[in-house]
């Protein structure tokens, strides 16, 4: 770690009265010197109520929007605005208009990885970790999922009372962790328990001992009496969990899932921000409050 960059970047946080929120998916380095990690529903509760004046976001576009929507008062910087989700806009043009044209008692319920356009035409957001819960409290028999399958399909098989219409947008990913890949690596450590999150394919999903967000599988794993563990998800979740665990093991199988748009967040890029305050998320009030209605239905339905 480099420490005149650290040092740097503490002075800055304190000069400007600033706070770096980060996902449990950047890199080790980005993770150490944060001020709040978690999951994506942590992170937009804690942007919601943070108190300092930046908000300095370390994750991908829709979790820096959603800061700003959620808290429009503060600056809200993002280290490089190129780190976005390719999930986030995966839902073709026309195709809510379509399913609410086809169901009168339809909520669109949208993943929170998806961006602001999608949010306004939405009825809910949810996070891994609230979907569930969130489909269940609603009032209407008809659900479109957007944008994950995969997380869409998921929730359909927890809330069997529903009928979840699905799209097809995927997290590249999760989508490319395989069952055979998971298979090879219980060959290889066949007493470890498979964590998996429900972005990854049903097939990997059929193999896993827990399904749950990235906060879920680490609390999972922290109060679990095994020793091993297969974890399907972004490897950058192995920072809290070697924390947590120093004598328990973590495998990722192979290819090692790497999220390139989360890794975009670096100590330089950070320092950057906060010295010149370029990239300060921009969102016009029409639009955010449009967006906002279903991230705070989100909050109050997630409680
Ligand atoms: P979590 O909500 O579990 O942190 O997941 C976010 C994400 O982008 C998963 O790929
Ligand atoms: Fe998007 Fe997948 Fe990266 Fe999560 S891991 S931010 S879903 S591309």
């Amino acid at each position: 770690m480099n420490s005149g960059l650290v040092q740097k970047i503490e002075n800055l946080k304190k000069e400007k009265n600033a706070v770096i929120l980060a996902h449990y998916y950047v890199k080790d380095e980005v993770q150490e010197i944060a001020d709040y990690i978690g999951d994506s529903y942590y992170l937009a509760k804690t942007a919601k109520n943070v108190e300092a004046d930046t908000i300095v976001f370390c994750g991908v576009s829709f979790m820096c929007e959603s800061a700003k929507i959620l808290n429009p008062d503060k600056t809200v910087l993002t280290p490089d605005p190129d780190a976005d989700c390719p999930m986030a806009h995966m839902v073709p043009e026309g195709r809510i208009e379509e399913m609410r044209a086809r169901y009168d008692d339809l909520a669109v319920v949208c993943y929170v990885n998806s961006d602001i356009e999608l949010k306004c035409k939405s009825d809910v957001c949810v996070t891994s970790s609230n979907a569930v819960k969130i489909v269940k409290a609603l009032p209407n028999k008809n659900i479109f999922f957007i944008p994950d399958e995969n997380l869409g399909r998921y929730v359909a098989e927890q809330a069997p009372e529903k009928n979840v219409i699905l799209n097809d947008g995927f997290c590249p990913r999760h989508k490319a962790i395989t069952a055979r890949q998971v298979c090879d690596e219980k060959q290889k450590h066949p007493d470890a328990l498979v964590l998996a999150h429900p972005e990854c394919t049903k097939d990997v999903l059929a193999l896993a001992d827990y399904i749950g967000s990235t906060a879920g599988i680490i609390a999972y794993a922290k109060q679990s009496d095994e020793k091993e563990f297969i974890v399907c998800t972004e490897h950058g979740v192995s920072y809290r969990l070697r924390k947590d665990n120093p004598d328990k093991a973590f495998y990722f199988g192979e290819p090692c899932p790497i999220c390139v748009n989360m890794k975009k967040n670096t100590l330089e890029k950070i320092l950057e921000v906060l010295e010149t305050g370029k990239n300060a998320v921009e969102v016009d009030e029409e639009t955010r409050l449009k967006a906002l209605k279903p991230l705070d239905r989100m909050l109050e339905l997630a409680k």
